[in-house]
């Protein structure tokens, strides 16, 4: 079993037919860099270069860093700490100095992959992924300023992400982490807009619905409620003079999916019956203010997979995130027709 990214690299490219050179050309990583991977002379390859080599050889760049252990289906039951190795090597190290510089445009992508992982609950991936990304939103900051605010992402995303997982050291190293380099990122922090700016993100915003045929909200529960950024979004919306509750409903009728997702459960009989303060107030704007033809696909219980304390409640979150799949199914394949007729 191939065990080293060296390893799997060579197999990787065996695999698809391609020499070391071949594999240089079409990828656009140096053969020298190539070859020290391979050699196992470089264990710590920036996850843009492996997500260039991935692209040629018809791979993921998870599977790359950490071969099968990186297919496993979401979040790990109890997540070992040995799992957060990597992260935290990568908290400690502050070294800016790196063999191939990261890309602006290359370093989004990663951090943008990596986000999806996140939103996907692949804690297994991520963990393989993060170190990677820690150290080169880090050298990207060091000469561009576009790397501060990646830098900032990728720090609050691990911190979140191992809140979650109850890391809670090294969720607290990688917030410290943010805090830290906060100051470099003033400029990407949201201060209140003048009322020129806010009149035109008013319009920009407005005009992204008024544009739409469709419309897919994808809305987790924060604190029984929404999160204050989707609350903050529809206090602008409702500003609106076409959209507010003073507009003419240009949205009415409009098909719009709500995917909702709840860490805990708020059914019939349950102790935290009623606490749910987000669904109703969704769909009450959703559906009552924009008048949108509203349907709803929900999923709950999903930290039950992999918080211990909720382990008896496993089988409902997977009855629940059966039934929201179905739902969902249905919803986007009746939303589809509906588009193309
Ligand atoms: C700041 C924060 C607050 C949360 N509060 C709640 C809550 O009050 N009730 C709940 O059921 N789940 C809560 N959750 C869990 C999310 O609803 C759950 O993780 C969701 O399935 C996925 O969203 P995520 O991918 O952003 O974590 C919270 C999560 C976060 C990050």
């Amino acid at each position: 079993m191939p065990d080293t990214i060296g390893d799997r690299l060579r197999k990787a490219r065996k695999r698809v037919g391609l020499s070391q050179r071949d594999l240089a050309r079409e990828s656009g990583v140096s053969y020298s860099l190539i070859t020290k991977i391979e050699q196992g002379e470089r264990q710590d390859a920036r996850l843009e270069t492996l997500h260039r080599l991935a692209r040629v050889l018809d791979t993921t760049t998870s599977a790359l860093v950490a071969g099968d252990a990186s297919q496993g289906p979401g979040i790990p039951a109890a997540a070992p700490t040995a799992q957060w190795d990597g992260v935290r090597a990568a908290l400690a190290d502050t070294a800016t100095d790196v063999a191939e510089a990261p890309t602006v445009r290359g370093v989004q992508a990663a951090v943008d992959a990596v986000t999806q992982g996140y939103r996907g609950g692949n804690f297994t991936e991520l963990a393989t992924l993060l170190p990677a990304l820690i150290r080169d939103t880090h050298a990207l900051a060091d000469f561009a300023p576009e790397g501060a605010a990646l830098r900032m992402r990728a720090l609050t995303m691990t911190g979140r992400l191992l809140t979650q997982t109850r890391q809670y050291d090294l969720a607290e190293q990688a917030l410290d982490r943010a805090l830290r380099h906060a100051p470099d990122t003033r400029h990407a922090v949201a201060s209140a807009p003048a009322p020129d700016e806010a009149r035109e993100l008013l319009d920009r915003l407005g005009a992204e619905l008024l544009d739409a045929d469709a419309f897919l909200f994808a809305v987790p529960m924060y604190n029984w409620n929404v999160p204050a950024q989707v609350k903050t979004w529809l206090d602008l919306i409702l500003n609106h003079p076409r959209l507010g509750v003073h507009g003419d409903w240009p949205l009415k009728g409009k098909p719009a999916v709500l995917v909702l997702s709840r860490g805990g459960g708020y059914g019939p009989g349950t102790p935290k019956e009623g606490w749910d303060y987000a669904t109703p107030y969704l769909r009450r704007i959703l559906a009552e203010v924009f008048g949108l033809d509203l349907h709803v696909a929900e999923a709950e219980l999903t930290h039950a997979f992999w918080n211990p304390e909720m382990a008896e409640l496993r089988g409902l979150a997977e009855e629940s995130l059966r039934v929201g799949h179905e739902q969902a199914a249905e919803h986007g394949l009746r939303v589809a027709r509906l588009c193309r007729a």
